[in-house]
């Protein structure tokens, strides 16, 4: 659960990150603190401690804690344009490398690699009750498959959930799938063929690369912007370019993506949804980090706009309750019968208790104070994760302040390689996402990195940190010197 000392630190954070306690001004004393909040005066240092070592606080000898400046904002990367022509996928080799699927050896120094929130964020006591009751109580969850469609009551809880962001879903277009990673295999398996090009962002999730390559598909890797997106501009290049080539479907996250955080205006959104219409692109929407959006209001998905339910909407409970249960889902629009035989054919059903626990957790009260709470910490996470970069990395390192989420893209500066950074890294038991990972040639974004703030940064998180900005120091110096020797 949420210590106190945590929830008083993160009230202060914010006073401080918005201007309200300027920097140099001095913080409450432990007794002051202790009286305000209500707590012990153990509590009250915990929590000035939490400030100091997120850099947002200083102790000075005999006079007591003081706000620090919130560190400068950095400058946003710089994307060079892709190739518009669509190509084959190669990126399998590449992520075998980087997730071999074991515990790392050395033991990992911090969870910075896979898009994961700390467990400690996650409701999974409540999850526990609901199936060990369930498997108790409702045998039949294990004895048999269960509906293909899946849980009636959790495909109703989506369409209410839908619902409160402006967008109709129907219980009988929906399936429940084996985590995000089924559901964008079956959408892609539904619209496209062997062969066919899928306009995709670029930088793009992997996962995307993976499914495409699977498939056999090529990408079309479009002009995307750090914050607001895939360029619906760009794209309309390439689909009106004279004899260009045909895109058979666009694939994308359109709020809060992975690997950048962006989310597209909803402007964007409206007119993405008219060209593809226009020109007859499958969209698939992947809406998996939508609910971790920071505003107060969450944006509505494309599917919003699309008055005609064409947008295919993937989505998952993996970023926001149990990866592990493995519970996704596909809005599939017109396109259900062709997903509902794919599924069939291929997983038949996904767990049945499982399901039945999330619906429990999900309609129960515990779920929106969950929500509530998994939002804030994200954002907390991230910007003390920049301050570590700001303290830590290389001059001129440039990075995406995300919309929502927990995931960080940086670009080192130039003549920087994060692969040869990985490999130094991962012998030290420091992981990340190597900017390789989001390309279709695997080649792409050399120079760049994303890291995961899902985790509640500790001092032995902060160290993991500066010690990754210490190994990218070190290689841009070895990389300059070697650029400069005859
Ligand atoms: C954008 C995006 N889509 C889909 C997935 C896969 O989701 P799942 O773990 O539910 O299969 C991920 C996982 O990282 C993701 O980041």
């Amino acid at each position: 659960m949420d210590a106190a000392y945590q929830r008083i630190a993160d009230d202060i954070a914010r006073l401080i990150n918005s201007g309200h306690i300027a920097a140099g001004s001095q913080l409450p004393s432990v007794r002051e603190l202790a009286a305000q909040r209500g707590v012990s005066a153990t509590t009250a240092v915990s929590a000035l401690r939490v400030l100091e070592q997120r850099q947002l606080a200083e102790a000075r000898p005999r006079l007591g804690y003081f706000a620090r400046r919130a560190p400068a904002p950095m400058a946003e990367p710089q994307f060079r344009p892709p190739q518009s022509h669509s190509r084959a996928v190669r990126i399998s080799d590449v992520i075998t490398q980087m997730f071999p699927g074991e515990a790392p050896s050395p033991p990992r120094a911090a969870p910075l690699g896979a898009a994961l929130p700390d467990p400690e964020l996650l409701p999974i006591q409540a999850l526990q009750k609901a199936t060990a009751r369930l498997a108790r109580t409702r045998p039949q969850l294990l004895s048999g498959y269960g509906p293909l469609d899946g849980s009636l009551r959790l495909r109703r809880w989506l369409v209410a959930h839908y619902l409160r962001c402006e967008t109709v879903l129907d219980p009988s277009e929906l399936l429940i799938t084996n985590g995000g990673m089924e559901a964008l295999e079956l959408a892609l398996g539904a619209v496209c063929q062997s062969g066919d090009s899928v306009a995709v962002e670029s930088p793009c999730y992997f996962g995307f690369l993976q499914v495409l390559e699977t498939l056999k598909l090529k990408a079309c890797e479009v002009r995307t912007h750090p914050r607001s997106g895939l360029s619906v501009e760009a794209l309309a290049e390439v689909l009106q370019a004279p004899g260009g080539e045909r895109i058979k479907a666009c694939l994308l996250c359109p709020t809060v993506s992975n690997p950048l955080g962006a989310t597209l205006p909803d402007a964007d959104k409206q007119a993405l949804v008219a060209l593809c219409q226009r020109y007859g692109v499958a969209l698939v929407e992947d809406d998996l980090y939508g609910d971790l959006h920071y505003a107060a209001q969450r944006p509505r998905p494309l599917r919003h706009f699309d008055a005609r339910a064409e947008v295919i909407v993937c989505g998952s409970f993996s970023k926001t309750l149990a990866p592990g249960a493995r519970v996704g889902y596909i809005a599939a629009g017109h396109h259900v019968e062709r997903v509902r035989a794919l599924k069939f054919a291929t997983s038949v059903s996904t767990a049945p208790l499982l399901q039945a626990a999330l619906a429990e957790v999900l309609e129960g009260a515990v779920y929106v104070r969950h929500m509530r709470r998994l939002r804030q910490a994200c954002q907390d996470q991230v910007e003390q994760v920049m301050g570590c970069i700001t303290e830590h990395f290389p001059p001129e390192t440039r990075v995406v302040q995300p919309s929502g989420g927990f995931l960080l893209w940086l670009q080192l500066p130039a003549g920087s390689n994060s692969l040869e950074i990985y490999r130094a890294a991962i012998s030290e038991g420091l992981e990340f996402a190597p900017g390789a990972l989001f390309s279709a040639s695997g080649q792409g974004f050399a120079d760049s990195l994303r890291l995961n703030c899902g985790h509640r940064i500790t001092p032995a998180m902060q160290a993991a940190v500066a010690r990754l900005g210490a190994l990218c120091r070190q290689h841009l110096a070895q990389s300059q010197s070697a650029s400069h020797s005859p």
